[in-house]
């Protein structure tokens, strides 16, 4: 019988690249998409093939570009005849850089006009219309493959959509806000897809990750370690926070713990429309464990006279 076949967009580095090394330890055949890392993409294509003995192809696809999304599923299709499992993962932050290559950042009321429009375009092209075209062709293949199935008498194979969106959608960052309106916009592209898809086993969710271990949070932070001097980055201050209590699992994400998730999520014919978080507990930060921080701080606060 032949090999299932999954999609990942953005499979050339992070959380895409380990979610497609899943997949083909799991015996699917890979659509492995990059935009700018055709060398590293060729690498981990060759890796697969030669650990899981899988079938790997490797497609260029700017997905801010309009048609590009589609015609990267037509070209999965077109090439194994079969999609089972697509996913979209490609994603970008708002953050732009200067001439000098400093991340520029403002706050939310303060944010220039043409800064905000070129934000917008650079996360809405990518993380939400990729995403939504990525999905839409994706579900009418699988709707194509459903009907034929339906005409010749059998029961539709269980195939899956799934959507990596952020805890961004609801964990606010006043400089951030046009990523966390990219990936809102995304979870909503799950409810109607789901609708469209369950009467035919096709199952559409998201998987909203926290704070994950990628070059997405190498970048640097803006702040020193005392001991070292060095500037840390985003994932080492957030590896930080987790292991202060920020979330209750006291580590950020590691990609495989993302790439796990996608599996199992796209593995249960009996969940459709839902957007769910794998975040070792980050978006559970006001609870009542943290009732002592909370109330120290103002009690320091209130002696200092600040409150
Ligand atoms: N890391 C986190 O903490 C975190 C948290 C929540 C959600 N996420 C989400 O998880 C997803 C993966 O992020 P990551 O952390 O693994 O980041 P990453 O390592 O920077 O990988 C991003 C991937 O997206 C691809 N990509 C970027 N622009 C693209 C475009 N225009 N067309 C097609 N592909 C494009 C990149 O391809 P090339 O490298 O080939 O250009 C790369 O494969 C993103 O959607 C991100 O928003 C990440």
């Amino acid at each position: 019988m032949a090999r299932p076949v999954c999609l990942v967009s953005g499979s050339s580095s992070g959380i895409g690249a380990a979610t497609v090394a899943e997949f083909a330890a799991h015996g699917y055949d890979i659509a492995l998409n990059y935009n700018s890392g055709r060398e590293r993409a060729e690498t981990i294509a060759a890796q697969l093939r030669q650990t899981h003995g899988v079938e790997v192809i490797t497609l260029a696809a700017d997905l801010a570009q309009g048609e590009a999304p589609f015609e990267l599923v037509d070209r999965t299709f077109a090439h194994f005849g079969r999609l089972d499992v697509a996913i979209s993962n490609s994603g970008v932050s708002n953050l732009l850089k200067d001439e000098q290559g400093q991340v520029v950042r403002y706050r939310f009321h303060e944010t220039p006009s043409d800064h905000l429009d070129r934000e917008m375009e650079r996360v809405l092209s990518v993380n939400l219309m990729g995403a939504y075209r990525l999905a839409q062709r994706s579900l009418k293949h699988m709707l194509d493959l459903a009907q034929a199935e339906l005409q010749a008498g059998a029961q539709p194979l269980h195939r899956s959509i799934l959507l990596i969106t952020s805890i961004s959608d609801v964990a606010p960052d006043s400089t951030r806000i046009p990523y966390g309106v990219s990936k809102a916009g995304v979870n909503h592209v799950v409810l109607g897809a789901a609708f469209e898809g369950g009467p035919y086993n096709i199952t559409v969710n998201a998987l909203r990750p926290g704070v994950v271990d990628t070059p997405m949070t190498s970048r640097l932070s803006g702040v020193k370690d005392e001991k070292s001097g060095r500037e840390l980055t985003v994932a080492e201050v957030y590896n930080l926070m987790a292991q202060g209590g920020l979330q209750p699992i006291r580590r950020i994400g590691r990609p495989e713990d993302i790439a796990r998730a996608a599996f199992c999520f796209t593995q249960l014919p009996y969940m459709t429309g839902q957007s769910i978080a794998v975040d070792g507990g980050f978006t559970l930060v006001s609870g009542f464990p943290n009732r002592d921080l909370f109330l120290q701080e103002a009690l320091r606060r209130r002696q200092e006279g600040q409150a």
